[in-house]
């Protein structure tokens, strides 16, 4: 089975850095077009730009806060004028901060929502006029990026869990509402993964064992993992897969 994704416009949110850098390369060397955003951290965007170039993969890199309106806006126009329109979403960009009851600012808490939940709505909402725009006959996919913690929860982290848990609410609801329009709406839950997210965690040689022990597969999983199920989700094959929360975990939680 050979998962080819020519023709498809894509865009990756948070998509320079970790899993969603992997999901950008996987996605092009698949063969799609590929609009990758960041936030803040110019030098690995224009480190992983070069690269794309190096590469030949036809690709944009534009810069956007998915918590403000107007910049989401500015970056839907650049992929509407370069493109005509966008066929796979892919909603990855979040953060991931302690929060501990009874000590969590209402900042702290809202920042986390902003981000992960409503930062992925905004970016939803805006791109879905690009994905019904023209006559393009690629498949037609948004894939949420959530958690493990949107399943089961995480002690000291309940506003992440929380936000996690909203993107599968959401993956629900609006694989439902965009099936008429011919839009599968997915989602995918990793578990604990190596990226600058987690370095901190699995830097610590007891955190790390103590992690590994949770985990049926012994090890935490790599970006090239969480990637490979987005390509699947992605492509033709995935045609008659829409509202399914898919665990990248290595068994952590089913
Ligand atoms: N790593 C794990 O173990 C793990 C486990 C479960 C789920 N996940 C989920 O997987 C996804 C990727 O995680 P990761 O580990 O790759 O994280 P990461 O290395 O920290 O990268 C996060 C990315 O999100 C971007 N971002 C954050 N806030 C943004 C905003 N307001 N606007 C635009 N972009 C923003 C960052 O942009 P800048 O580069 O500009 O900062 C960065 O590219 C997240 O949804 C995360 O919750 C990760």
């Amino acid at each position: 089975m050979v998962l080819d994704l020519s023709g498809v416009r894509a865009l990756i949110t948070g998509g320079t850095r970790g899993i969603g850098r992997a999901i950008s390369l996987a996605l092009a060397s698949s063969g799609a077009r590929i609009a990758v955003n960041y936030r803040t951290n110019a030098d690995s965007a224009e480190q992983f730009g070069r690269e794309l170039g190096d590469r030949h993969f036809e690709h944009m890199v534009l810069k956007a806060d998915i918590t403000q309106e107007r910049s989401v806006g500015t970056m839907m126009k650049r992929v509407e004028e370069s493109w005509g329109g966008l066929d796979l979403l892919v909603l990855n960009a979040a953060i991931w901060q302690r929060g501990e009851l009874g000590k969590m600012s209402l900042a702290d808490w809202r920042e986390t929502i902003n981000t992960n939940l409503t930062g992925s709505f905004i970016v939803a909402n805006e791109a879905l006029r690009l994905m019904t725009l023209g006559e393009s006959t690629a498949p037609k996919r948004i894939i949420f990026i959530s958690s493990t913690s949107g399943i089961r929860g995480e002690s000291f982290h309940s506003h992440y869990a929380a936000s996690k848990g909203g993107l599968i609410a959401m993956t629900k609801s609006l694989a439902v509402e965009l099936a008429p329009l011919g839009i599968t709406v997915n989602c995918v839950a990793p578990g604990w993964v190596r990226t600058e997210m987690t370095a901190a965690a699995l830097a610590d040689n007891s955190t790390r064992k103590a992690i590994q022990q949770t985990i049926p597969l012994g090890r935490p999983g790599e970006p090239d993992e969480i990637a490979a199920a987005i390509v699947f989700l992605a492509s033709r094959q995935a045609s008659y897969i829409t509202g399914e929360v898919l665990n990248v975990n290595g068994g952590y939680v089913l």
